[in-house]
């Protein structure tokens, strides 16, 4: 087959799109975020990619908290509202209810069906974007998104971003099981 070469503005696959929360001056500000992905087992912990001159970042800096909320697809237009607009020019902190756990700066989405709260262990300064690591030290749904005490995809109904496209997708069907499917494959 033959391979064509293509821009290296590249993107692995679909991103989860999450709105990631931070006190700015005092105030809730919101943002929403792809450029996101689980970095450590135990303790667990986030990396988050923010561009340096986000309102948001600033906040995160000042207190070393963030949120990460897991929007529904009924969140998608405000979400993609948070992802527009600046906090540094139009006040976003009514957009949302905001609700705390166990830190005082990282407000949560009450809307949301999943979301959690971490305490910033690394920054990593990149050219363009600060890398945040959180520790997650808190994990917070409602029981009617869980099957079996965990958090059931079906009942969350998170959605995906597909880059440089830049579409909104929502999940499709589940299709296997992780770390047994695998058992079935013949070579
Ligand atoms: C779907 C979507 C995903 C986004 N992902 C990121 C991201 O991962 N990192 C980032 O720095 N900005 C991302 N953005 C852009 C910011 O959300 C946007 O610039 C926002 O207005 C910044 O707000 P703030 O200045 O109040 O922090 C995304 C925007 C959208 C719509």
């Amino acid at each position: 087959m033959k391979k064509i070469s293509i821009s290296t503005q590249a993107f692995p696959g679909p991103m989860p799109v999450a709105i990631v929360g931070a006190e700015v001056d005092g105030t809730p500000n919101y943002l929403a975020v792809a450029w996101i992905t689980r970095v450590n087992f135990t303790p667990p912990m986030l990396g988050i990619a923010l561009g340096k001159n986000h309102h948001t970042s600033k906040g995160i800096r000042e207190h070393g908290e963030f949120s990460v909320s897991i929007p529904g697809v009924d969140l998608m237009k405000a979400t993609d509202h948070v992802g527009l607009v600046s906090g540094s020019r139009i006040d976003k902190s009514g957009i949302f209810e905001p609700f705390y756990g166990e830190l005082r700066h990282a407000p949560m989405v009450s809307e949301c069906p999943l979301t959690m709260e971490c305490r910033v262990v690394q920054t990593v300064d990149l050219p363009v974007n600060e890398f945040f690591i959180g520790e997650i030290v808190g994990v917070y749904t409602e029981q009617r998104f869980l099957s079996e005490g965990k958090p059931d995809m079906k009942r969350i109904n998170p959605f995906v971003l597909s880059m440089p496209d830049n579409h909104y997708w929502s999940l499709g069907e589940t299709i296997g099981r992780a770390w047994q499917s695998g058992t079935e494959f013949k070579p």
